[in-house]
């Protein structure tokens, strides 16, 4: 993602999209003009936009490799790392069908999965002939991607690739470059000077050298909360603890250097890494699902079923509780963000027991979220309720886990613009 660059602007991560028409040649002198200008480019270029205009000048025009199908890299997630790590997308030309899919959400290739996969600002610089352009199909589609917050720019009327003249010419590429960095200016870079340590993953208790308690955490709220605070221009520290290959992906492959990644294991190691940076940090969030228990003793040798007496007793013991420590020792200033995951039956209960958890825990921000049967762990989407100190519920939040994130992080500067008030 983005970073300051004093003297030169922001240097933006920008992916260029590039469908199948004439127009993909103006789409280089695009891709050239970013490139130019300082901004880290990775072009996908779709089959059909390929025979237009070949690999090894997008390569070398955008200094990166050329991106083309899902199955590229497939180790690194590419068809999510891609969409996740940008500021913005652009897809010049756009044309009617790529307008279409965009319309509809479908990702049956590298560019339709990064688009969906990405909460970054969208421009699209629609090519075609007029009567396409105005067929009722493609105004109904724009008008949807429209009200989705996407930014079209043009089509210019004037010659077209035919003899014809009308509206359906790219716009130039001067006029997408300013998009693309006009689109960015509208995110805010409100936690700009805040320090915002997170928790991610589940963490695991050895029982000897091949086994371990754990828990079904799968990373992707605490990373969620990482990209989300990093967009917003905060310095990130994630204590990551057992991520899923997903969420683990996106965080290694976002390469922000405004992120710092603590890899730990257990409770204890977490507790640790949290003790060492805590009394620093602005905004604690502890988003892992860190182990009440552990195993009092963990073998050196794997332990074997015979000999056993076909039972085996483990004793787990306490673990420290590092929400606990942390609010039971605040640090002026410092904005702690605790979460309750709970197996409630219904919303009431759901409340209960969180207003319990932070009567106990007084954080200053409890996010409880319903879990089991399906929810919460794993899933892409969270919907939760949050409470303040006092036990108040003060939101109710809901969508993807990066929405979830965007909307905790709104509620965390609400405290803090409230203490300063
Ligand atoms: N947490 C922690 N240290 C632990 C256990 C949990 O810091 N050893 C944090 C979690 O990161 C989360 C919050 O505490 O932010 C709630 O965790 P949870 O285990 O649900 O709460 P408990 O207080 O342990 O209560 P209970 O087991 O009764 O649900």
């Amino acid at each position: 993602m983005s970073t300051e660059q004093p003297g030169t602007g922001r240097t933006l991560n920008v992916v260029v999209g590039v469908t199948g028409g004439i127009a993909a040649y103006k789409t280089i002198q695009v891709v050239r003009d970013l490139v130019l200008a300082g901004h880290s480019v990775h072009v996908i270029a779709t089959d059909a936009a390929l025979r237009f205009v070949g690999a090894p000048t997008w390569e070398a025009i955008s200094r990166n490799p050329l991106n083309t199908s899902i199955f590229d890299d497939v180790s690194s997630v590419r068809h999510v790392a891609l969409g996740q790590q940008a500021d913005v997308i652009v897809i010049a030309p756009a044309t009617a069908n790529t307008i279409a899919k965009l319309a509809a959400g479908i990702a049956d290739d590298l560019l339709g999965t990064t688009v969906l996969a990405s909460r970054a600002p969208l421009v699209i610089a629609p090519a075609m002939h007029t009567e396409m352009w105005q067929h009722p199909a493609t105004v109904a589609n724009i008008q949807t991607l429209r009200a989705r917050g996407v930014t079209i720019v043009g089509p210019e009327t004037g010659r077209l690739t035919g003899p014809d003249v009308g509206p359906g010419r790219v716009s130039e590429p001067g006029a997408i470059v300013a998009a693309v960095v006009a689109a960015t200016e509208a995110t805010a870079h409100d936690l700009a000077g805040l320090r915002v340590l997170i928790t991610a993953g589940g963490t695991r208790e050895p029982i000897d050298p091949v086994r371990y308690v754990a828990n079904h955490s799968s990373g992707k709220q605490g990373v969620a909360f990482a990209l989300a605070a990093a967009a917003r221009g905060a310095d990130v520290t994630v204590i990551a603890a057992h991520l899923d290959e997903g969420p683990a992906a996106a965080l290694a492959g976002a390469g922000l250097d405004t992120v710092e990644i603590v890899r730990v294991s257990t409770a204890a190691e977490l507790a640790a890494a949290v003790e060492e940076r805590a009394e620093t940090a602005s905004v604690v969030i502890m988003a892992a699902a860190v182990a009440d228990f552990t195993p009092e003793v963990t073998a050196d040798r794997k332990i074997k079923k015979t000999g056993q007496g076909g039972r085996l007793e483990l004793v787990l013991l306490r673990t420290r509780d590092v929400l606990g420590e942390l609010v039971a020792h605040p640090v002026a200033g410092r904005v702690v963000v605790g979460f309750a995951a709970e197996t409630a039956e219904d919303r009431a209960e759901l409340i209960a027991l969180a207003r319990e958890k932070i009567s106990r825990k007084p954080a200053d921000l409890l996010v409880a979220n319903p879990v089991g049967g399906g929810r919460g762990f794993g899933t892409d989407g969270n919907d939760a309720v949050v409470l303040a100190s006092s036990g108040e519920v003060i939101a109710e939040v809901s969508g993807s886990k990066r929405e979830v994130a965007d909307a905790v992080l709104d509620l965390v500067l609400d405290v803090i613009a409230d203490r300063q008030g």
